[in-house]
């Protein structure tokens, strides 16, 4: 159905421009709109509308139906997911976030914690004084070494290796937009990356499959993913479980569970290097409360400006920082009518930089973390994770990775980037900084400057 009137938007014609931008340079353009146009903004081209929804409260409606409002995923994702949670359909949505559940409950977590912590101290001793890392890349493959080792449960070196190598894969030609390969027909083409694209998935479906029968032939013990989710299937009320979908939620959770934690990590490291104020408070908190001993899972509760940090760098680098949904219905929002069909504009980047929420926005200040202040603020002024039936499975998981990778690293090293170029972003499916981030690591006895640039 065509609207009888449009929120306020660029006009048809300047529309063109607005879309060249959208694409190009999609951080930019969200913003002006969003200052430009107020709580609900409409551009239009042919057949396509696009909706930017900049209101708390708009936001909620949105998040809340799920049952009007459909994700939209890619077909990149859907290829290396299947059919697990991330892309379910909402149907089966409900049963498969079920079963899954209690594999992100209390015991699987306080299991999930103690392996972390000891992940964390191992990268720990393998970083050297006045070394240059790439932080983004670091930061890439320790999450994805911590989510793979906690969910499959298994410590098994080889195979764990050739698991991430196979990820890294199909990141990487995923992300560089080499994506003709995943479409139906070209990707019969022998081109070197359908290949290489092709082989990863079958390596790590083969290794996936080996894992859950290794698991079937044993007892089911412990609180990891995939015992999680064969103990469910041993029970009566998930018969639609299948070793297929097994597999489809672990690729899920591989997928989503790695490079959002690291892009949380690498800006929070990018905003402590500027921010010297905030990083003196977070030394002390680190030093008051871990002492000298190993970090343990029990620290991550007694570390509060720690999260607070955290919470207020997803705000201003948020890692999923746009949301789109595409209304099954026609329907209402914010006085107008919302086609079916259409684009509809969830954006973290530009909502947690609106004044009305978060005065002097670019400000990186952690009392923004307060209960007090959280309390004054409506609930989708910030969303990270999303929200309602279709909200992160793995918010829990990631705030405690963070944690103790923050804590862990923290309480060693000082990190300062090496170049004073001004940071680009790159916003993919994870916000990142464009070419990486080059930092420089310091002991914390020694004496940190802002001149301080590490030997290359
Ligand atoms: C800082 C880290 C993370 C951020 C910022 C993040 C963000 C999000 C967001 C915004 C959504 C909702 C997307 C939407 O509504 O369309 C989501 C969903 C999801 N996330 Fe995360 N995530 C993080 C870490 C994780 C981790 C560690 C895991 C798993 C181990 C995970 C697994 C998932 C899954 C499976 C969904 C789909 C949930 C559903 O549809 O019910 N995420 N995440």
């Amino acid at each position: 159905m065509k609207p009888d009137f449009y929120p306020p938007g660029p006009s048809s014609i300047s529309s063109i421009g607005a879309y060249l931008k959208l694409f190009q340079d999609p951080l930019s353009f969200l913003m002006q709109a969003s200052r430009k146009y107020g709580d609900i903004c409409c551009m239009r081209l042919g057949a396509r509308q696009d909706y930017l929804i900049n209101h708390p409260e708009l936001i909620k409606q949105v998040i809340l139906s799920p049952e009007i409002y459909e994700r939209s995923t890619s077909r990149a994702l859907r290829k290396i997911m299947g059919k697990g949670l991330l892309t379910a359909d909402l149907e089966s949505h409900s049963q498969q976030k079920r079963c899954l559940q209690p594999a992100f409950q209390k015991q699987g977590m306080l299991e999930y914690s103690s392996t972390i912590c000891t992940m964390v101290e191992q990268f720990n001793h393998t970083l050297e004084e006045q070394e240059t890392i790439d932080v983004a890349k670091a930061m890439n493959h320790l999450a994805l070494e911590i989510v793979v080792r906690t969910l499959l449960g298994v410590e098994m070196s080889r195979q764990e290796e050739q698991i991430i190598e196979a990820i890294e894969t199909i990141k990487c030609l995923t992300d560089q937009k080499k994506s003709a390969f995943i479409d139906p027909l070209l990707s019969k083409l022998p081109l070197p990356q359908s290949i290489a694209y092709q082989k990863a998935c079958q390596c790590l479906d083969q290794k996936v499959y080996e894992i859950i029968q290794k698991k079937r032939e044993q007892p089911l013990q412990g609180c990891d993913l995939v015992t999680t989710l064969l103990k469910a299937m041993d029970i009566q009320d998930c018969p639609f479980l299948s070793d297929q979908l097994v597999r489809d939620e672990v690729m899920t959770m591989f997928m989503a569970g790695h490079e959002t934690v690291a892009s949380a990590m690498t800006w929070t490291w990018y905003l402590l290097s500027q921010n010297h104020e905030v990083e003196k408070h977070f030394h002390a908190e680190l030093d008051e409360i871990l002492g000298e001993g190993p970090i343990q899972a029990e620290h991550v509760a007694k570390l509060p400006y720690t999260r607070k940090i955290l919470l207020e760098s997803m705000r201003i680098y948020p890692p999923v920082w746009l949301i789109v949904r595409h209304p099954l219905v026609d329907t209402q929002l914010g006085g107008y009518t919302i086609p079916a069909g259409s684009y509809v504009h969830l954006c973290q980047y530009t909502m947690h930089r609106d004044p009305r929420y978060f005065p002097d926005p670019e400000k990186f200040d952690p009392e923004r973390w307060t209960p007090e202040a959280v309390a004054k603020r409506p609930k989708f002024s910030y969303f990270p994770f999303g929200g309602g039936k279709r909200q992160c499975i793995g918010e829990a998981f990631a705030m405690t990775e963070g944690i103790i990778v923050l804590a862990s690293l923290g309480r060693k090293w000082v990190l300062r980037q090496v170049s004073k170029d001004p940071i680009r972003l790159d916003p993919l499916i994870t916000l990142r900084p464009r070419n990486g981030l080059r930092m420089g690591l310091k002991k914390r006895s020694g004496k940190v400057t802002d001149e301080f640039l590490p030997r290359v």
